[in-house]
């Protein structure tokens, strides 16, 4: 499937990515290695979301006396709200948390029927900062897939929590042109920051070639049933 065209999505062009990416998606990393790597991408990519928040210009004076043409978030219009989609959106907003340990958290528990056909997800709980409306929020979630979770996410976000999808920046490791699609159909005004868009998806709907399952492998619950199958691939 082609990538559809959407101004909205960014894809760092950073020179470690294809190494970094390599080390990913190889079905022989280790849990170990693979939290490593990924958490290197997902901080260039916390980073390149923060990017997208709001700006103003702030000249600054160098130890050689000569002037910088700097930036600087705008106070009142940039204060952060940093929402993961448990479990594997815990280990990008903690990436971006590092960066901003300022910024409000919330969580949003969403998980797909894997016994439904089209992976459909299922909303369980959320908790979000009661003033959301008044802040800038990054959506991390590393894998959008057939983006149903995103999705379901976004209607909290906007539907309850009453943000403008105008502030929001959906931030993701791997995205699949078939999530980037529904995405766009339906909040065509959020930003997405990309490590990579893939192919597309598999009959399970698992992201091709994709790196597999993104929260099993960053928190080492990998099943053996699941190593097998994309061992016989
Ligand atoms: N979630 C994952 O962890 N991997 C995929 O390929 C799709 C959704």
């Amino acid at each position: 499937m082609p990538t559809p065209p959407n101004s909205c999505v960014f894809v760092p062009q950073c020179r470690s990515f294809p190494y970094l990416f390599t080390k990913i998606r190889d079905l022989k990393s280790s849990n170990e290695s693979f939290a490593f790597y990924s958490s290197r991408i997902m901080t260039v990519l916390a980073e390149e979301a923060l990017g997208l928040v709001p700006s103003a210009p702030f000249p600054v004076e160098t130890p050689t006396q000569a002037m910088f043409a700097g930036t600087r978030l705008i106070e009142e219009e940039s204060r952060l709200c940093l929402v993961s989609i448990i479990r594997a959106g815990d280990s990008l907003m903690e990436a971006a948390r590092k960066l901003v340990p300022q910024a409000a958290v919330g969580k949003i528990l969403i998980q797909r029927d894997e016994s439904s056909r089209e992976k459909l997800p299922v909303h369980y709980y959320s908790k979000l900062p009661p003033d959301i409306d008044t802040r800038f929020v990054i959506l991390c979630d590393p894998m959008l897939g057939t983006g149903g979770s995103a999705l379901c996410a976004l209607d909290i976000i906007v539907q309850q929590g009453g943000v403008s999808p105008k502030r929001i920046v959906f931030v993701c490791v791997v995205a699949s042109p078939e999530g980037l699609q529904a995405l766009h159909a339906r909040y065509p005004e959020v930003q997405v920051v990309a490590g990579a868009i893939d192919e597309g998806l598999n009959e399970e709907k698992y992201i091709m070639p994709g790196l597999g399952d993104f929260g099993d492998r960053f928190y080492n619950t990998t099943t053996s049933t699941w190593l097998k199958k994309e061992v016989e691939g």
